[in-house]
């Protein structure tokens, strides 16, 4: 469909919009365990109303909106408390993104021009576990940085005597995960910390997930593996608010050790004819809504509010993780130390894990599909808590529907392409 001859009218766009969304998961209903983070109807009132005053403004230029310069310093200044960043004398600085893959876009960036600038590496590479996310491999490729895969434990943790051995003099950046996606758990931080620093590389702690989690578990008295900047040797981290943060989509922030390693994030340029351009992001022109909506968050939610909400989360996830082993013929992959649960099958050639999540899909659950192992997904939130008894009542039953059947289809479906018309 191109573009309308003529306009319709408001009431035309709007019902079209929500004729629309009729095929979308109803995320309301705490039944999809991924992609949407709800923390209940006050504090999506509040970021609605913060977005819509700021739909206009261009954080391009925040000398012109000198609010928004404010306003993500302040987001800043709060997570590098959160993280430890500021105690002891550290100056931790860093920028406000659009999410965890530009953080990490930007990490691997910031390491290769530091190990160019102090090192003089002009064929750099990067080692991390195979659990690491995929966008540090985007990176790697975008930014000519040579990846090297390690393997992970037993325990899904990254295996740091592997990645001692990938070392090498081009080494810029190694990478561990607090806690990474597939399993859910906490890389050695401390350990690989250790070698970077001993090596004179930088270090990256994807706290994308458990940035707006791990501290408060801390805070609620949970045994939280040491991870922050607390850690001698971490360089960088990036702490994602649009996932528990509970900001809207498009907001993220990566914070270095010192104002010094900042500086190798920012891209300075004038020799143009259009004059002066810092770029500290990827982006240029920029939207205000997810500065103004996570300035928001942070300040109505508080450290209270964000205690409540993972007590609520946490809880919810113990409940998961305990209801699952109560499930004849399912496991658990490790032991996650957050919010992040993968499922699987005691024995993959007596149940299909896939055929069972089918089931589920059919009942409006949504759990990302992920191999190696063959496994579902789970993303607990507090908008999914109060779904966890319901959910575990379908998973059993499906796990009986489903007895011995199989689906041919393997894929998976992490962030697949749109389906072509
Ligand atoms: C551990 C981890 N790192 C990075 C990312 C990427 O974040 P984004 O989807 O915001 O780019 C995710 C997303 O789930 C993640 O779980």
């Amino acid at each position: 469909m191109g573009l309308p001859q003529d306009g319709m009218s408001r009431d035309e766009v709007l019902a079209a919009l929500e004729a629309m969304r009729a095929d979308d998961k109803d995320w309301r209903n705490g039944r999809c365990f991924a992609l949407v983070f709800h923390a209940g109807d006050e504090v999506e009132d509040v970021v609605r109303e913060a977005s819509v005053m700021y739909l206009s403004e261009n954080a391009l230029n925040p000398l012109a909106f000198p609010s928004l310069g404010r306003m993500q310093e302040e987001v800043v200044d709060a997570v590098a408390e959160m993280l430890h960043g500021r105690d002891e004398g550290r100056e931790a600085a860093g920028f406000m993104t659009s999410g965890g893959t530009e953080s990490i876009l930007l990490a691997v960036k910031s390491a290769r021009d530091r190990a160019l600038a102090e090192r003089g590496i002009t064929e750099p590479n990067l080692v991390l576990g195979r659990s690491a996310h995929a966008a540090f491999h985007k990176a790697g490729h975008d930014y000519g940085v040579e990846v090297r895969k390690v393997d992970v434990r037993g325990d899904w943790r990254v295996d740091v005597d592997a990645m001692s051995r990938l070392v090498d003099d081009n080494t810029v950046l190694l990478v561990g995960s607090a806690p990474q996606y597939p399993q859910g758990v906490i890389d050695p931080i401390p350990e690989i910390a250790a070698l970077a620093q001993d090596r004179g590389i930088s270090c990256h702690v994807d706290a994308c997930m458990g940035g707006f989690v791990l501290p408060f578990m801390e805070r609620l008295g949970f045994a939280v593996p040491p991870w922050d900047f607390r850690v001698d040797g971490v360089t960088s981290i990036s702490a994602d608010i649009h996932k528990l943060g509970y900001a809207p989509k498009g907001a993220s922030v990566l914070l270095h050790r010192t104002a010094e390693l900042r500086r190798h994030q920012i891209f300075l340029f004038d020799d143009w004819l259009g004059g002066f351009y810092a770029s500290p992001g990827i982006q240029g022109t920029r939207s205000a809504v997810p500065i103004a909506a996570s300035w928001a968050v942070l300040h109505f939610l508080g450290e209270s509010g964000y205690l409540r909400l993972v007590r609520t989360t946490i809880d919810a996830t113990i409940r998961l993780v305990e209801g699952v082993r109560a499930i004849p013929g399912l496991r658990i992959l490790g032991e996650p130390d957050a919010h992040l649960v993968a499922i699987a099958a005691d024995d993959p050639e007596r149940l299909d894990i896939f055929r069972v999540m089918d089931e589920l899909g059919a009942r409006g659950w949504h759990l990302d599909r992920q191999t190696p192992p063959d496994s579902i997904h789970a993303t607990v939130s507090a908008g999914t808590a109060p779904a966890i008894d319901a959910f575990l009542a379908d998973l059993a039953a499906a796990v009986s529907r489903v007895g011995s059947a199989r689906t041919e289809d393997r894929s998976t479906d992490y962030a697949p392409l749109p389906e072509e018309g």
